[in-house]
């Protein structure tokens, strides 16, 4: 007989990526000087919600429907994940613009900082019983002119083979499948770990609310997380995918990018190993 875990919710995953945003950004209100800015995006978003009222003709019952769902977002912390997952995407491709070497994509809601440091071959922190196929990612950090960055960071975070992140579900011990690696002087490192799962945004709460409401589905493709950072160069916040996955062309995020998939392949260990280099640019 299998027992099956505390089942994660929404509102354990909600409330948690709200405590996580809040401790992680400083509130800073708008120098004098932004006022103008303020004054043109703000103008241009009420607009484009104006728009949306007159084109589309909403109606009184429609509109105090929004009203209260905006109200339960908020009540379940899951701003975070809402923005995430309908907006951020959007954000990155403007910083994407200026952004040299390997691409970016979307932090989503479920980074959290001070993970255990590990050295450049290392397996992430997992239980026991950690299910899934063990895979082994291995790669270089350089910097956009190939040279080798020793003592970079890889920060690297992502949810387990049912799809659940450690820290935002109550079954998982705290720092599971979430490391800082060191990579060694020749710029590499190997992190061993397991392959995760599609990742589904919780159906419970108001954000999967409002994709039955509309008929679309919850998927984003299997991923992991990385931060890759070194001393002088442009931090990278990032994700790789799995080749054939599926939501790859999908994913409710869009958040994927040709270039971040990763092609794994089973070798004679029967483990899963996969290559990926970072290039990173000056400052
Ligand atoms: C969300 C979850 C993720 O794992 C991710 O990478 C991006 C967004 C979310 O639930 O908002
Ligand atoms: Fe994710």
């Amino acid at each position: 007989m299998t027992t099956s875990p505390a089942s994660p919710t929404a509102a354990g995953s909600g409330t948690n990526a709200t405590a996580a945003f809040r401790a992680s950004v400083t509130r800073s209100g708008p120098a004098p000087a932004d006022r103008q800015r303020v004054s043109t995006v703000v103008q241009a978003l009420v607009d484009a919600v104006r728009g949306v009222i007159r084109d589309h003709e909403i109606t009184y019952p429609e509109f105090r429907t929004a009203e209260q769902w905006l109200m339960d977002l908020g009540e379940a912390g899951e701003w975070p994940l809402f923005l995430d997952v309908f907006v951020e995407h959007e954000v990155e491709k403007i910083a994407e613009r200026t952004q040299h070497g390997t691409k970016g994509t979307i932090q989503g809601p479920y980074y959290l900082p001070g993970q255990k440091r590990l050295p450049a071959t290392a397996t992430l922190p997992q239980r026991d019983d950690e299910k899934g196929d063990t895979l082994v990612l291995t790669g270089q950090v350089r910097a956009l002119d190939g040279t080798p960055l020793g003592g970079a960071e890889v920060d690297i975070w992502q949810a387990d083979a049912d799809g659940y992140y450690s820290g935002f579900a109550p079954h998982i011990p705290d720092g599971n499948l979430r490391g800082v690696i060191t990579t060694d002087e020749q710029g590499r490192f190997e992190i061993t770990t397991v392959r995760p799962a599609p990742y589904r945004i919780p159906t419970d709460g108001p954000t999967g609310a409002l994709l039955t409401a509309a008929g679309w589905h919850p998927w984003r493709p299997a991923h992991l997380h990385l931060m890759v950072c070194a001393t002088g160069y442009r931090q990278i916040t990032t994700q790789l995918y799995f080749q054939g996955g599926d939501w790859l062309d999908s994913d409710v995020a869009s958040a994927t990018k040709d270039e971040l998939i990763l092609a794994p392949v089973r070798l004679g260990d029967g483990l899963l190993r996969a290559r990926y280099d970072f290039d990173l640019e000056p400052v």
